[in-house]
């Protein structure tokens, strides 16, 4: 065997220089194309945060007109879609394995184009299905409304509030990239074989689908659920940590502090609850982190145990009507701006990523003829 060390899982690797995100773990900080998280994700639209990170400026207000007039087009969804989108509703396939299947509808000769179609496209693909999967007709998008609006007014069929619209957006600016993960890495990989854009963000789906990376919001929101009530919070935490099993919603392997992420759709789900006028979920949830923090800092010392993004992110899509079902794929209808970001910035570099491996198999193998096997 060669003295190559090979660094299982990439860790520590650094394979890719980008200005589209930062990630640094220890001091707890985001930032977004020069941004910290905190000071823009509830301020932008999710259009102008596309702009920032595709032409690495904010657009002013014609660009951004302009912006949103290339993007409502693509919104509509092409008969080959919606058929592959029936046949995934037929089966009641998952949400995330009907988007891989309906993003590989789109064709791709001009990158901005499908690059636009891309983004466009994965809300009306997501209410499509959602809405065919509860038996009810598919709604239409708005041209008044933009491109957060017209993914929950496409997946109620009731036009959302202001607060909605703006929680929305802040959580989708928040989770649109994140540095060098999994999916993003994927998609950078195929970019760079010179393939196209739709190809990169099918295969980027396919890893962001995965346990390990698309998140566990849902099982986190379960959780504060099965407590039910602050004062049963001790009693049921201390009880799965006995049982040796993992508290949804916290840890991380990059952020050993509290992630800024966090953070930001705290701030976004208290707004929301408090101009809905019902306080009492955020209030189970904040009592269900102040216990959970304290119990893993007693059960797992040093390990530095913090509240992650997938936490907030469940309180807040389900302050929004969304089913537990949706949050993957909602996270996707932001990620794929991220993607589209790095496939851009990979284009440019013109390299193909091409690691190594080091062979740890038999050299001297015999042939032996079938017959005598
Ligand atoms: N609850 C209880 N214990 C936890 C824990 C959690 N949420 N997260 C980590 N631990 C424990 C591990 O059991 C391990 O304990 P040990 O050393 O006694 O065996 C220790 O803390 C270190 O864990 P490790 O597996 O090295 O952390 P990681 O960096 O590989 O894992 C996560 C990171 C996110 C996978 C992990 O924290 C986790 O499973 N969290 C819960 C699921 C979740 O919220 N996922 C969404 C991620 S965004």
């Amino acid at each position: 065997m060669s003295e190559t060390a090979v660094r299982a899982g990439l860790e520590g690797v650094v394979a890719a220089a980008t200005r589209l995100s930062s990630v640094d773990g220890q001091a707890g900080e985001l930032i977004i194309a020069g941004f910290p998280v905190e000071d823009f994700a509830d301020r932008a639209t999710f259009e102008e945060t596309l702009y920032l990170l595709w032409h690495d400026a904010l657009p002013n207000a014609d660009q951004l007109a302009q912006f949103r007039r290339a993007l409502a087009p693509h919104r509509h969804l092409a008969p080959i879609t919606l058929n592959i989108i029936s046949a995934a509703a037929e089966r009641k396939a998952d949400v995330m394995d009907m988007l891989r299947m309906a993003t590989s509808t789109l064709t791709s000769d001009n990158h901005e184009q499908a690059a636009l179609a891309l983004v466009a496209q994965m809300p009306s693909m997501v209410a499509a299905y959602w809405r065919m999967l509860q038996g009810q007709a598919a709604v239409a998008p708005r041209p008044d409304l933009g491109h957060t609006g017209n993914y929950l007014w496409m997946l109620s069929g009731t036009e959302p509030s202001p607060e909605q619209v703006r929680a929305l957006e802040t959580y989708l600016n928040t989770v649109v990239d994140h540095g060098l993960n999994a999916s993003t890495f994927t998609a950078r990989v195929i970019i760079s074989t010179q393939s196209d854009l739709v190809s990169a963000v099918v295969g980027a789906i396919g890893a962001l689908k995965g346990p390990l990376h698309g998140g566990a919001p849902g099982p986190a929101l379960d959780m504060v659920f099965e407590i039910g009530a602050a004062e049963r919070a001790e009693a049921v935490l201390r009880a799965k940590l006995e049982r040796g099993e993992r508290l949804m919603g916290f840890g991380h392997r990059v952020y050993k502090v509290r992630d800024p992420r966090a953070e930001v759709l705290a701030r976004a789900a208290k707004r929301l609850f408090d101009h809905a006028g019902d306080r009492s979920l955020y209030e189970l949830v904040m009592q269900v982190e102040r216990t959970a923090v304290a119990l893993l800092a007693e059960y797992k010392p040093g390990r530095n145990l913090q509240t992650n993004v997938e936490f907030y992110t469940a309180l807040l899509l389900h302050g929004l009507g969304l089913p537990n079902e949706l949050f993957t794929p909602t996270f996707t209808v932001s990620r794929v701006g991220g993607w589209i970001a790095h496939c851009f910035e990979q284009q440019a570099l013109g390299r193909i990523i091409r690691p190594q491996s080091v062979y740890t198999g038999i050299r001297d193998r015999a042939w032996v003829p079938l017959a005598e096997r």
